[in-house]
């Protein structure tokens, strides 16, 4: 759940994001095709490379797909040669060169971009090719579902430049844990589509031709699913994921009660019996 603080700032997003048209973003581009929501970056001269505007129309973007009633799935991607080089290094210098609290101010809404993507109430699936480097990895971590080209590119290059994954690593450390983060988070180095899945970064590595089609695969399982039920267990791995058996009882026990009580539930379970679709697929 959103505190009340996250959710206003998330409905002014939104507003905001409604009052302008789709096409004026300047760094992404926004396209919906029925339920599916498409966010592209688009930099591709620098590589999808974020800045301060980047910044903000992604923490935008992902705040009106969270209240767009139409959309289901969003699947995001980056025009041009590569998925993401991460953040923009002239914009960090100039992050660097301000009053500290001003800095400091940048750097948290950078944070807080990575999380409405985790936060996202529908679920994320990205599409990456050529390279997801630095932040191009923490946003690879902080989606759901990531599919990549087997040669692509990942690394938490930081530390060749004098920095450190410090935004991105809870969502990198979520999804590939403490051992395998200490060595990409100390040598920077550089790996491929093929480690990304070894190592649970992403779910699949594929060859370039089968990437548009392994992400439409994804996507059709998510809209055969219950919308409602897409989003509680998106929730349902934030809420128990940290807890003990013991402790997880009366958590999931009350989740699934008040679940399978619901309109959407009931649905799914006539429509199973009746030997029908349901009616969130038709
Ligand atoms: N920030 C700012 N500009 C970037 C950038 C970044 N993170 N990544 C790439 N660019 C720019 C380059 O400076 C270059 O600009 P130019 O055309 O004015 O010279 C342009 O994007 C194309 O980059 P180039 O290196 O020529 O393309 P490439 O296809 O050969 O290589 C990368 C692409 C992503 C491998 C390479 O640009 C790179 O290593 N970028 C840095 C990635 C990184 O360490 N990110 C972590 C940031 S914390």
């Amino acid at each position: 759940m959103l505190a009340a603080a996250d959710k206003s700032v998330a409905i002014r997003s939104a507003a905001r994001f409604h009052a302008r048209t789709m096409s004026s973003y300047q760094t992404l581009e926004v396209t919906s095709d029925g339920p599916i929501l498409h966010v592209r970056l688009n930099r591709p001269d620098v590589r999808n490379a974020f800045n301060g505007t980047v910044v903000e129309e992604l923490s935008a973007a992902f705040a009106a797909a969270d209240i767009d009633p139409k959309a289901r799935v969003v699947v995001l991607a980056g025009n041009g040669k590569s998925f993401s080089a991460g953040a923009d290094l002239a914009w960090m210098q100039e992050q660097a060169d301000l009053p500290p609290e001003k800095n400091e101010r940048g750097a948290d809404r950078m944070a807080r971009m990575f999380l409405a993507i985790a936060r996202c109430k529908k679920p994320v699936v990205a599409r990456i090719h050529g390279h997801a480097l630095g932040g191009g990895t923490g946003l690879t971590a902080a989606v759901d579902l990531a599919f990549c080209t087997e040669d692509c590119l990942f690394g938490l290059t930081e530390v060749k430049l004098g920095i450190v994954p410090a935004v991105i690593s809870p969502f990198v450390l979520q999804k590939i844990g403490v051992g395998r983060a200490r060595t990409l988070f100390l040598t920077g180095e550089r790996f491929d589509g093929r480690e990304a899945q070894r190592i649970g970064l992403v779910q699949r590595a594929v060859p370039e031709a089968e990437l548009d089609a392994a992400v439409q695969k994804a996507v059709a399982e998510l809209l055969s699913a219950g919308p409602a039920a897409v989003a509680s267990a998106k929730e349902l791995i934030r809420a128990v994921g940290h807890l003990s058996l013991e402790d997880a009882i009366p958590v999931t026990s009350k989740w699934i009660a008040g679940l399978r009580a619901t309109p959407e539930a009931r649905e799914g379970f006539a429509a199973f019996l009746g030997k029908r679709k349901p009616n969130w697929m038709a």
